[in-house]
């Protein structure tokens, strides 16, 4: 491609997905220019507590990777800025903002905040948290269009593997009528490990070891993060404003060993289901330690990864499994939004 268009991104967080985007960039510029004639240029990067960097000629992403390595924070680089994240979404020249904070699944705060100033200033967003779409959504996507910016979240379900866009872009023309799937990866490694003959302790604290599970598991061992992600199905992919309330959701710390072992002594397997599906007039969606056939397609996804079950009425069932966590494979999440949004409007 001759013509290159280079989109400045501002990323909003530079944790595990901020440097799996940098990672990308890192190394893949040249071909992503050679290929799809994108340029991408990281203009700021916001901390909460690391340091906050702009430069409008473009912070080089070895750099910045190399630094955190090295130091564990932004602080000592030149392109160090006092400007607050707001005061940077308000004011810097830059195209695209990748909100990639922490998500809150009570406030969706401050993500929700950072995206509507971004918006307000015709910026296209791209988020990889859940906090807004799971609860923001409508009014998000309502302000997106009337600014005619984009706003891709491909990232907030199953990471990098493409759930979201599979079914409302791929499968666009068949409805889907149910889905299901395996969601949350630190409990289907926890599950895994029960299985292998761990205590849920052990299991927990080994998914703990290796960086599955946060020091406070609550959101994952209870299903709020499943939630959140069936909430976000469930608007995306059927069109249903549910909130938090109307998931019925039980996590998993109730599964003993004993319940793990009945269900392999009937070739059955407990998996934590995240579930949507249309009943009559309604949408209902569900979180639930479920006991699958080892027939089923999803009783078979171990570990970390994750899977979903697409039921449609034209194709019938359609299983995606792939990872569901990772700062690359988020990353990439990213990275398919902005070319979407580069293919959107190089069509337009
Ligand atoms: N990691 C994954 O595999 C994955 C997968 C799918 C979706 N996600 C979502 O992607 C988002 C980022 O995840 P992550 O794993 O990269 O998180 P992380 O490693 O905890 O990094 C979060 C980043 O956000 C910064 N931050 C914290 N509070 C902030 C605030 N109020 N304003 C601006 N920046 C703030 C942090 O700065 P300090 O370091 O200074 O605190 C850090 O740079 C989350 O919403 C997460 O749910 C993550």
């Amino acid at each position: 491609m001759a013509d290159k268009t280079t989109y400045r991104l501002a990323l909003i967080g530079f944790g595990a997905v901020g440097q799996g985007l940098a990672q990308i960039l890192r190394y893949h510029s040249d071909w992503l220019a050679r290929r799809y004639g994108v340029g991408l240029q990281i203009a700021a990067v916001c901390t909460r507590s690391h340091g906050n960097l702009y430069d409008p000629e473009g912070l080089d992403p070895a750099i910045l990777l190399e630094e955190v390595a090295r130091v564990g924070h932004l602080r000592d680089l030149p392109a160090l800025t006092d400007r607050d994240a707001f005061d940077i979404i308000e004011r810097i020249e830059a195209d695209v903002l990748v909100e990639v904070s922490p998500t809150n699944l009570e406030t969706a705060e401050p993500a929700t905040s950072y995206i509507r100033a971004a918006i307000a200033r015709g910026m296209h967003v791209v988020t990889a948290n859940k906090g807004p779409i799971a609860l923001r959504f409508a009014d998000l996507r309502r302000q997106a269009m009337d600014a005619g910016v984009y706003l891709g979240f491909e990232g907030t379900v199953m990471s990098g593997t493409p759930a979201l866009r599979l079914a409302w872009s791929d499968l666009a023309g068949c409805e889907v009528i149910e889905l299901s799937g395996i969601v949350n990866g630190t409990t289907n490694y926890i599950l895994t490990q029960m299985e292998q003959g761990k205590s849920y302790a052990d299991a927990l604290a080994e998914a703990q070891t290796l960086g599955y599970a946060e020091a406070d598991p609550a959101g994952d061992v209870e299903g709020h993060d499943a939630a959140a992600k069936a909430l976000i199905l469930a608007n995306i992919v059927m069109d249903a404003p549910l909130g938090m309330s109307d998931v019925d959701r039980t996590g998993i710390t109730g599964l003993t060993r004993d319940m793990i072992e009945a269900a392999v002594a009937s070739s059955e397997r407990w998996k934590l289901l995240a579930r949507v599906w249309r009943e009559g007039e309604q949408v209902r969606a569900s979180v639930l330690p479920t006991r699958l056939p080892l027939s089923h397609p999803l009783a078979s996804v171990g570990g970390v990864t994750n899977a979903i079950t697409f039921t449609t009425d034209l194709l019938g069932d359609i299983t995606l499994i792939g990872p569901g966590a990772g700062g690359v494979a988020t990353g990439f999440a990213v990275l398919s939004d902005i070319l979407a949004m580069h293919l959107l409007w190089a069509r337009a």
